[in-house]
């Protein structure tokens, strides 16, 4: 076998993480000229690169490009949005999954909306000519190592989640995953002939200190928004990789005095995931722990298409997106569920542009859709729901509606925060704004 090696590094990997957004109360790590510059009150214009993709993509990415419209007038934000085409769909128009000018488009903007990618169509096309091959090229383009996927269990759709009622009551998790190095990157990998003749097929987890350091400063300020608790997930009973990962994040974490950390090994965190998701608030893990760990994650709030998803990297546009794929068997048909497209735009909003007020005003709108009853196809079920304050029956809408109902939720936030500041006015200059 050859020597190991680490896993490719982009030209900035080794610089401090100065360079990474995160609109907290110190911003230690907030040197994008990109982001920080915008995210100022004198520049709030962003470019954003929509994506659309395929299958339900183009359906879901409108809806949140409305919302994303709404959001920014109730905010004093501009958004000058351009879309570009990825997936299958730039196989037909450009005959690559990706073309170069997606790709420089993505990386000049401030940051990028996928819809998803992929479909019965090209399924059976060679691997460099496969949609998928488009979207693993877009994250390699833009850098983009951390992967944030929240796991939140809605009070209205408790009754989706497999889990027992008052287990899954309450979930409110983020797993931050390490997305661009560890056993998917490692190499040597491939396969060979051992002593015997016998066929082997072997890959290395490999991880370097910069590596881990970085995701773990991305892990510590996720935290650090949430509720203070990280739980770094490793095997470093058995893997020097892990024991590395622990070591380093333990250096980290004396940069964060403010947080509580805690350590897990993967085996326990697997079945704690199911036996007590409360006790979670981020965790953080490599690659291959973190793939299995989120996709578990996501299943314990029962609903594909409510979960988004955020992918950052040291500088450059964030990539959002929601987590599942293109749905074929459903496209075209008004059947989607946009909202996690929705609550990606959020997610763009808050850890993309530092626009946290804008985030909160979609999280909320979707939280009052939810309340009224609507419901897509996936999330609906006949019948009363109680939510203990009040009893509601659902409506069983489509894609267009269910973005309608976002969109009336943020106006009518918007008609309270103006009868608020009406108010406000009318009492400063000595009238009674009641009467
Ligand atoms: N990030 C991505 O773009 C991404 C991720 C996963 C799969 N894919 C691709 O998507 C295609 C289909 O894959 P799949 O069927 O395994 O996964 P999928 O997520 O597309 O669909 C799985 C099931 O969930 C349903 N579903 C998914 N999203 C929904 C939504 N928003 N609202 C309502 N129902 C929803 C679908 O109808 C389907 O029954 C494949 O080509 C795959 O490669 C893309």
């Amino acid at each position: 076998m050859n020597s190991v090696q680490l896993n490719p590094t982009p030209s900035t990997a080794r610089t401090p993480l100065n360079s990474f957004y995160f609109p907290t109360k110190n911003r230690r790590f907030c040197g994008s000229t990109i982001r920080c510059a915008a995210a100022t009150a004198k520049a709030r214009a962003f470019n954003i690169t929509l994506l659309p993709g395929d299958g339900i993509g183009p359906e879901v990415v409108s809806v949140a490009k409305d919302v994303l419209h709404a959001v920014a007038s109730f905010n004093g934000i501009t958004f000058h949005f351009e879309e570009m085409p990825v997936g299958g769909n730039a196989l037909d128009l450009a005959g690559v999954p990706l073309p170069d000018e997606t790709l420089s488009n993505a990386k000049k903007s401030d940051a990028v909306l996928l819809g998803a990618i992929g479909g019965y169509k090209w399924d059976n096309n060679e691997k460099h000519l496969k949609p998928e091959t488009g979207l693993l090229q877009l994250r390699a383009g833009l850098g983009v190592f951390a992967n944030l996927r929240p796991a939140t269990v809605f009070p209205q759709l408790v009754d989706s989640s497999t889990l027992k009622k008052e287990v899954a009551e309450g979930v409110d998790l983020m797993v931050v995953r390490e997305l661009t190095g560890g056993i998917y990157f490692g190499k040597p990998r491939g396969f060979d002939k051992d002593e015997n003749g016998d066929e082997i097929g072997f890959n290395t987890e490999v991880y370097a200190g910069y590596e881990i350091d970085r995701i773990a400063h991305v892990a510590f300020e996720t935290a650090r928004k949430r509720r203070g608790k990280l739980c770094s997930v490793d095997k470093a009973n058995v893997l020097e990789a892990s024991m590395l990962w622990r070591k380093r994040v333990i250096k980290i974490a004396s940069d964060y005095p403010d947080i509580e950390l805690s350590h897990m090994y993967v085996d326990n965190a697997a079945m704690q995931l199911i036996r007590d998701p409360k006790q979670f608030d981020t965790i953080v893990t490599n690659n291959i722990f973190g793939d299995i760990l989120s996709d578990e994650a996501s299943m314990l709030t029962g609903s594909i298409g409510m979960l988004p998803s955020a992918s950052l990297g040291e500088s450059g546009p964030g990539l959002f997106e929601p987590i599942h794929g293109s749905a074929p068997d459903i496209a075209g048909q008004d059947k989607a569920n946009p909202l996690a497209t929705v609550l990606s735009a959020a997610m763009l909003l808050r850890y993309g542009l530092g626009e946290e007020d804008a985030a909160k005003i979609i999280e909320n709108a979707v939280q009052e859709t939810l309340n009224k009853g609507f419901r897509t196809g996936d999330i609906f079920s006949s019948g009363k729901i109680d939510l203990g304050w009040y009893c509601l029956f659902q409506k069983l809408v489509g894609c267009k509606e269910m973005g309608e109902q976002v969109l009336c939720s943020i106006d009518s936030q918007k008609l309270a925060a103006t009868q608020i500041l009406i108010k406000f006015v009318v009492e400063a200059c000595g009238g009674n704004a009641d009467s």
